[in-house]
């Protein structure tokens, strides 16, 4: 081993990121993301949890389709079904490049007791087993020993053993349940290298819980004892508290490449695009205070600071935001630029739009142009994702009237297109809001779906700037987050609720074909 190593980019924002109460993503988010995180240059793309779902087999089957440079992974239990599974969601991709598939058992004492119900040597049996299967369906197998951190020593031995001479070629080490410390973590892995013997035939990975805010550290540390993959997440979202921070792994060891001497494939330019793309998709928004991606983490607010930062940048500042790709929306567009200047513009920031897509995008640009004096990048950017987030919707959003203020009653008056057959209503609410979201009931009825989240956020500064709002809703333990911008923020809340609809209507379908219609 030496120090340039490169270390292997394992994300899993669209398996363990996705597991999280709130964040599940549709197909099409989904493939978004993949995109992007295929553009940012991870190495692996943990794609879902095929046999957990027809949708999670899809989105993985449909990303190692699509994705062009990282490998494509699925999840699974040590179950032949489970493997099997993702054996067929990954086989899009050729055998050369053909992601792993990734099996997991768990290996501590408390786990296999109440979980699993197993003892020791039947876990190793199936560790055995399972592995030896899912070689079968591709040359690259990981396996994960669940709880890692919380097994003993000579048992974890035992199983990793097991486990290469089954054929794994990569070996994960799960701090499951955000238990450890970095201390703890590198020693367990330099224990690993020290004494499994075939250890020098796989990979060895490491995968961080953050209930203690340790996962970055942890991982850092398991690097430092030898590991060469981290298992990461966008924003750092997954279970509980979630997984280890993509973007803070790799900007500590770009920052401090004199401590953390290890390379990698990462574009830093792209973190604060895909941060943003995975915030507005799931509705979780970052915390201002986040390292490297929230708002605050280049601001400078106190005399002192700002005073230093223009005397010599490096006083208070160690990596730049031009680093994380975080620079001003520049200013494109005003009221009279015309069509050809549009669309060369979209085609600048990376969209080929069809003739109708183009003609109303247009029209919406111009719209918004009489609204707002100065038209930003990102102000194009979220028109045009909002155009693209209308397509093939069953309930459509024609038209709204608003009566708002302190007199009242505030009342929404909807124009809906459901099923190709305009509807329209006119609904008294607690606000606008409120009344938005009744008139949309009214219209299109839902009883069983509750409203879990709405969320702003202006997409550039100044007072007229485009409003972009999240709307979560919930319905059977099922959840949807629906997206919607517009210069009017009631606008755009009528939107995103529309949109949150449409989502919750396809998941029906999914789950249930032959008994729902488009008409309730
Ligand atoms: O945290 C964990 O142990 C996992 C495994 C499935 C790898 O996510
Ligand atoms: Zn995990």
């Amino acid at each position: 081993m030496t120090k340039q190593d490169r270390i292997i980019i394992f994300d899993t924002t669209l398996r363990d990121g996705e597991q999280s109460p709130g964040c599940s993503m549709n197909m099409e988010e989904k493939l978004r993301m993949a995109k992007l995180l295929d553009e940012l240059g991870v190495d692996v793309i943990e794609a879902g949890f095929p046999v957990a779902s027809p949708g999670d087999f899809e989105a993985v089957n449909e990303i190692a389709k699509t994705v062009k440079n990282a490998t494509v992974c699925g999840l699974s239990r040590a179950v032949k079904g489970d493997i099997e599974a993702a054996g067929k969601a990954i086989k899009p991709a050729s055998q050369d490049s053909r992601g792993p598939i990734h099996t997991f058992i768990s290996t501590s004492p408390l786990h296999m007791k109440y979980k699993l119900q197993m003892s020791p040597e039947k876990v190793l049996d199936a560790v055995n087993e399972s592995v030896t299967f899912a070689r079968g369906f591709t040359d690259d197998v990981e396996w994960s020993a669940e709880d890692a951190s919380r097994t003993e020593d000579d048992f974890l031995c035992r199983a990793v053993e097991t486990a290469i001479k089954s054929g794994a070629t990569t070996i994960n080490i799960p701090d499951t349940v955000g238990y450890t410390t970095p201390e703890e973590y590198g020693a367990k892995i330099r224990m690993l290298f020290e004494r499994v013997p075939n250890i020098d035939q796989a990979i060895i990975s490491t995968h961080c819980h953050n209930d203690l805010g340790l996962a970055v550290a942890n991982s850092l540390a398991g690097v430092a004892a030898g590991a060469r993959q981290i298992e990461c997440t966008i924003n750092g979202i997954g279970e509980r508290a979630g997984n280890a921070a993509l973007e803070e792994v790799i900007m500590a060891m770009r920052t401090r490449a004199d401590a953390l001497p290890y390379k990698n494939n990462i574009d830093t330019t792209r973190i604060t695009k895909i941060s943003r793309t995975l915030s507005a998709i799931t509705g979780f928004s970052v915390q201002p205070n986040k390292a490297i991606v929230g708002a605050n983490a280049f601001a400078h607010a106190s005399g002192i600071h700002q005073d230093g930062v223009l005397k010599n940048v490096q006083t208070y500042e160690i990596m730049t935001p031009e680093s994380v790709g975080l620079t001003e929306s520049k200013l494109v567009m005003a009221k009279h630029s015309g069509r050809h200047a549009f669309r060369t513009k979209l085609e600048e920031l990376g969209f080929e739009l069809g003739d109708n897509a183009l003609q109303e995008a247009f029209a919406r640009f111009k719209i918004l142009a009489d609204k707002k004096k100065e038209i930003f990048e990102d102000d194009l950017i979220a028109l045009v994702e909002d155009e693209a987030l209308r397509n093939n919707e069953v309930v459509k959003f024609v038209s709204l009237q608003i009566v708002a203020g302190t007199k009242g009653p505030q009342t929404a008056e909807m124009v809906l297109s459901i099923d190709g057959e305009e509807k329209s209503t006119k609904v008294e609410g607690n606000g606008s809001v409120d009344a938005v979201f009744k008139a949309v009931r009214a219209l299109y009825p839902h009883e069983d779906a509750y409203l879990k989240l709405y969320q702003v956020h202006a997409i550039t500064g100044g007072t007229d700037a485009q409003a972009e709002v999240t709307v979560r809703l919930e319905e059977n333990g099922r959840t949807v987050n629906g997206q919607g911008a517009d210069a009017d923020t009631i606008v755009a809340s009528a939107r995103a609720y529309v949109n949150a609809v449409n989502k919750m209507i396809l998941k029906r379908e999914k789950i249930n074909p032959q008994k729902i219609g488009v008409n309730p």
